[in-house]
């Protein structure tokens, strides 16, 4: 087995992987991953994708790429085929290989991994031991088809406080709120973007505008108002990542709005706007160590799915 430079493929050599990698998100995750998998593969054919091919008797077996973000890199996928016996030895050597190119690449000053389907402790010994920080987080799903989970109650909110659906002039708000609610908290450590307003907007763009993330859905999306000021306060961003799979992308609240119930409101828009569109669940990821967070998804019915790492180094 040889680890190579994906640019010396085209997508006609990383198809099959490709498809043996939407089975393996849908069964794990229920996320269809075939519109990520053809950006892929059309970044593929532009030799413009960052990135290790593990190739053994000419077929690829397994393949992971990175980009640049300023003087961040951010591993964005790392796949070996599950069909594999030694597939974890070849996961270890890629994320190696991977590792390496990023922390010695000029001007990069930070490393981000967050691989959902990876069960945790999986790559932790590579990472760790390259001086990453490994953060537990927990992919959750709710299901919306079961009767009692069906429509969560809304509690009543106090007067001055309105839920509303997302509307496109939220956008610049929103990433305020964002950076307000992320300072000094545990996310803020995984995903630098929540550190300033610049990097808020970066975040935004990459969940409303880009379909990396499921495609944004605007109707199941809300905004938190208060009244007397008619200004935003905290936010609900949900994609669909499969034609009947909500995912939260983003929810946050002001700290001095905390407490409230409002968080748990938003959280019985988003699911009840998609329980009366068919959708049969919704899901989420959040920190283990986000304990108010965890608690209150916990309470509302969502249970662990998935455990998977975050691995962040600082160079
Ligand atoms: C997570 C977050 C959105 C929750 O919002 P919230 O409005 O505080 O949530 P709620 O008020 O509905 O529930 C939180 C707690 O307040 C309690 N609560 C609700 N109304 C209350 C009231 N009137 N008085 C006292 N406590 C109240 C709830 O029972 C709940 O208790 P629990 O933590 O023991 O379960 C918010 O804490 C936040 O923005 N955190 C920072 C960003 C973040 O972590 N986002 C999630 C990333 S996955």
């Amino acid at each position: 087995m040889e680890i190579l430079d994906l640019r010396h493929f085209s997508s006609a050599d990383l198809r099959s992987l490709l498809e043996e990698e939407v089975e393996t998100w849908r069964g794990l995750l229920c996320w269809d991953y075939r519109s990520s998998a053809d950006m892929i593969l059309r970044y593929v054919d532009a030799k413009i994708l960052p990135g290790y091919a593990a190739v053994e008797r000419g077929s690829i077996i397994g393949y992971s790429f990175f980009v640049y973000e300023g003087s961040k890199g951010v591993v964005g996928d790392l796949f070996v085929s599950p069909r594999r016996d030694d597939a974890r030895q070849i996961e270890a050597q890629m994320a190696e290989h991977v590792i390496e190119t990023l922390q010695q690449s000029p001007g990069i000053h930070r490393v981000e991994a967050q691989l959902l389907t990876h069960p945790t402790d999986d790559l932790a010994g590579v990472f760790s031991s390259a001086g990453f920080q490994r953060y537990r987080r927990l992919f959750l799903e709710l299901q919306l088809r079961h009767h009692e989970a069906r429509r969560i109650p809304l509690m009543g909110l106090k007067h001055d406080i309105q839920i509303r659906p997302w509307i496109e002039q939220d956008y610049q708000p929103a990433a305020s709120i964002i950076t307000a609610s992320y300072r000094a908290h545990i996310d803020s450590e995984i995903n630098d973007q929540y550190r300033t307003h610049a990097g808020s907007i970066r975040f935004l763009n990459n969940i409303v505008r880009f379909p990396g993330c499921g495609v944004f859905d605007a109707e199941s999306s809300f905004a938190a108002i208060h009244r007397p000021t008619n200004v935003l306060v905290g936010l609900i961003l949900c994609s669909r990542v499969k034609d009947d799979v909500g995912h939260v992308t983003q929810v946050c609240l002001l700290p001095e709005y905390r407490r409230q119930g409002i968080g748990e409101n938003l959280i019985a828009c988003t699911a009840n706007a998609l329980a009366s569109r068919h959708c049969s669940r919704l899901t989420l990821t959040v920190t283990e160590m986000n304990d108010r967070a965890v608690g209150l998804y916990k309470r509302l019915g969502f249970v662990e799915r998935n455990v998977f790492d975050a691995f962040v180094w600082e160079g």
